[in-house]
């Protein structure tokens, strides 16, 4: 079938999986307009998509879930009978029903999955685990999908009939946040950049050393782009849990794709 426009649309606290998006877009043989759904400001009205469009989803997972900050962004967006493609990025652990609530959410939405992958990039919060990854292998994996969607795509003359089936369970696995959120110490100099760039709204402008704990989701990016390195964890998280969480999660997992 023809396809007249692509749109790339990802959340991606700390970019991993912004690039895994970047890295499908530049497999594909259009332009691609890419959607960055990650800030707080967040505000797009592209009208909805037709189908002659194709959208690529593209989300990490947090608890096996696709964040809920993610998925009321991506729920401001309409198809009409349009093509996407759905990834979830995850640090290895697993992505449980991630993929499988991405494709439930697109199909209300008006879009029809036509083919889905679940790959591996550095853990943001462990970062000794899938640390270095998305690596050469892993980037294969990705042109690999990239191309096998896109033929797909473009042998399919009617798609009303897709049904994609991905990994995952109903009831999704339930997640409720991690119960650890950063704190700004006294490196702080109050540079505002964190509070700028919370996805959640969670840093107050004129108090940028201090967190909202209720609306944080522990995304590690004010943690990855503080100038100072003030933004820390509680030192539990690296004395105690990562040790374990390190030990459990290093068998390497490979991409999966689903067409
Ligand atoms: C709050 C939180 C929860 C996470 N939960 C999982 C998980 O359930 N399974 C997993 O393998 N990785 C998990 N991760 C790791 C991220 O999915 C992974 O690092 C992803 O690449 C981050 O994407 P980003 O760089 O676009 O922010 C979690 C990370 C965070 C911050
Ligand atoms: S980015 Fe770092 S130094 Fe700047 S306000 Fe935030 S915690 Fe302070
Ligand atoms: S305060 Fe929480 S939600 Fe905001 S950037 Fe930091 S970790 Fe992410």
């Amino acid at each position: 079938m023809e396809i007249n426009r692509a749109f790339a649309l990802y959340f991606s606290p700390t970019g991993t999986t912004k690039h895994i998006s970047s890295i499908i877009s530049c497999g594909l043989p259009l332009p691609v307009e890419k959607i960055d759904l990650t800030p707080a400001s967040f505000a797009y009205n592209p009208g909805s998509f037709g189908d002659k469009d194709l959208v690529i989803f593209s989300v990490p997972v947090y608890g096996g879930r696709v964040p809920d900050v993610a998925l009321s962004r991506i729920k401001e967006f309409s198809g009409n009978r349009t093509p996407a493609l759905i990834t979830v990025v995850y640090g290895n652990r697993d992505y449980d029903d991630a993929l499988l609530e991405l494709r439930d959410t697109v199909i209300k939405q008006g879009f029809i999955p036509i083919a889905g992958g679940a790959f591996i990039a550095e853990h943001s919060i462990f970062r000794a685990v899938a640390s270095g990854r998305p690596d050469a292998a892993d980037i294969s994996a990705i042109n690999d999908f990239t191309e096998k969607a896109w033929n797909k795509l473009a042998g399919l003359e009617d798609i009303s009939g897709e049904t994609l089936t991905v990994k995952g369970k109903t009831p999704y696995i339930v997640y409720n946040g991690v119960p650890f959120k950063p704190a700004a110490g006294n490196d702080c100099i109050k540079c505002g950049r964190c509070a700028d760039n919370c996805p959640a709204g969670a840093i107050p402008a004129d108090r940028p050393n201090h967190t909202d704990e209720k609306q944080c989701i522990t995304c590690m990016r004010c943690i990855k782009i503080c100038p100072q390195r003030a933004r820390k964890l509680p030192d539990m998280v690296y004395t105690e849990l990562a040790p374990l969480f390190v030990k459990k999660c290093t068998p390497r997992r490979e991409a999966e794709i689903f067409l």
